[in-house]
């Protein structure tokens, strides 16, 4: 690997992104044929973007694609990178085809100022065109995204509107700009500081994004259902008691 930015040479991806919050591949490490996936991206945005609530969007879920060759290929080789394997507790959850162009809105607001998310994943963006500052580079921080844990858990209900979730005491010169050519990757998660670069000009990026969603990242409600089943448990064991005392 040429370029890792924000990683320490023996560390590995998934063990980077742990500590430090992202992980950024300015190349095609993946041998990626750009050609054929801007083809297959041009097949499946079309028809897909007008149902998505985003216009710049098409979703899939991963059922919706589970079958498809490309992805499963994709898929395969972006594990093998990464490790965001099963054994580690991650599953696909969706994948977003995006093509983001200049836009009228303001870009003092979501996503376009920092944040970090209300649903936690570790989502993995493959960039289809060459990405310069004007094209809308996605930007992160070198975090450690446990540190704002315990901030995402306790977001209102009105977090948007109130700006919880946006970052205000760090400046927008600390973060880096995701800055490469076609089939470069980020892998990063959205517990650690970031956000979309404007796109200026002639400026456009297509990218495919793979959303990792992990049983860990729902520990409270993790918790709340171990103590049930754990208050069921003993409630099961001292009905089995008693009617085994019954019985004698
Ligand atoms: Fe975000």
């Amino acid at each position: 690997m040429r370029l890792i930015k924000a990683m320490g040479s023996q560390d590995t991806i998934l063990a980077t992104v742990e500590t430090q919050g992202f992980c950024f591949i300015d190349h095609n490490v993946l041998d990626l044929d750009i050609k054929k996936l801007r083809h297959w991206f041009a097949d499946y945005f079309g028809p897909h973007a007008n149902e998505s609530k985003y216009k710049d969007v098409a979703v899939f879920a991963m059922d919706e694609l589970s079958e498809n060759r490309l992805v499963k290929d994709l898929l395969k080789k972006i594990v093998t990178l990464t490790d965001l394997t099963s054994a580690n507790g991650f599953y696909l959850d969706k994948i977003w085809l995006v093509h983001s162009l200049p836009r009228d809105e303001p870009s003092d607001s979501l996503p376009y100022v920092p944040h970090f998310d209300k649903h936690r994943y570790v989502k993995v963006m493959i960039y289809l065109d060459d990405v310069s500052l004007s094209d809308g580079p996605f930007h992160s921080l070198s975090f450690a995204p446990i540190k704002n844990e315990e901030k995402r858990l306790n977001l209102s209900k009105n977090y948007k509107y109130n700006g919880e979730n946006t970052v205000k005491d760090i400046s927008v010169d600390d973060f880096i700009p995701c800055v490469g050519c076609s089939g470069s990757i980020v892998i990063f998660d959205t517990n650690c500081p970031h956000f979309a670069g404007s796109i200026n000009g002639e400026g456009h990026r297509r990218v495919l994004r793979f959303d990792f969603d992990n049983r860990m990242f729902h520990s409270r409600a993790r918790n709340v259902f171990s103590r049930i089943r754990s208050i069921l448990g003993q409630s099961i064991q001292h009905d089995k008691r008693i009617r085994k005392n019954i019985h004698q």
